[in-house]
């Protein structure tokens, strides 16, 4: 794996002291793996009462899909496990949109590239990251470097993959944010 994965990423501080922590999850179609992380990290936070403190979106670097549904492989994989994706339209995310989010969190390195590309100062680069270097479980030999692997147009089981590792990543993540922002970790008394 690439020599820039922290053993256990922490969350930056928020950029205001007021209103929800703000969570951008970016992949490449914005219709499979982020509208999947964007769904699993909601039911997380709701699941350890940080509905109301933690806002998530998601986008695309591309523009093939704007305003599309998820695809249907992705929607299913997500309903197989209760997930509710239905009112997902894809967006493309914009350069100026960096500056408000406190996390912007990629599925692969080529996202996390051009998202990086866009970035001029440091602040702002410390914030965008790769959204399973909040797996616990990540480990150096990992076999898919720290990346969500792009299902688009492979078989089921690439679906199943993405959403097993973007909810180890989800879990790790919810923790982190309990933690950061004050509240009670999930599972605590
Ligand atoms: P996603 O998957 O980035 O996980 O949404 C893809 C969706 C569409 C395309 C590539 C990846 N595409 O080339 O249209």
């Amino acid at each position: 794996m690439p020599d820039d994965t922290p053993a256990l990423d922490t969350v930056p501080a928020p950029r205001e002291s007021f209103g929800p922590y703000r969570v951008c999850l970016v992949c490449l179609g914005n219709i499979c793996r982020s509208p999947m992380a964007e769904a699993v990290l909601r039911e997380e936070l709701a699941r350890a009462g940080l509905a109301e403190a933690v806002r998530v979106e998601s986008a695309g670097t591309g523009d093939w899909h704007l305003g599309e549904g998820m695809f249907e492989p992705a929607r299913a994989e997500l309903a197989r496990r209760g997930y509710d994706a239905s009112g997902h339209r894809a967006r493309q995310i914009k350069r100026g949109w960096l500056g408000r989010y406190d996390l912007v969190l990629a599925m692969d390195r080529a996202n996390l590239a051009n998202l990086r590309h866009w970035v001029s100062d440091e602040g702002t680069a410390s914030r965008v990251r790769l959204l399973r270097w909040f797996d616990p479980a990540l480990a150096a030999d990992d076999p898919y470097q720290g990346e969500v692997p792009d299902p688009y147009g492979g078989p089921p089981e690439g679906y199943a993959l993405a959403f097993e590792l973007v909810h180890a990543a989800a879990a790790g993540l919810t923790e982190r944010l309990a933690r950061a922002l004050g509240l009670p970790a999930p599972g605590r008394p």
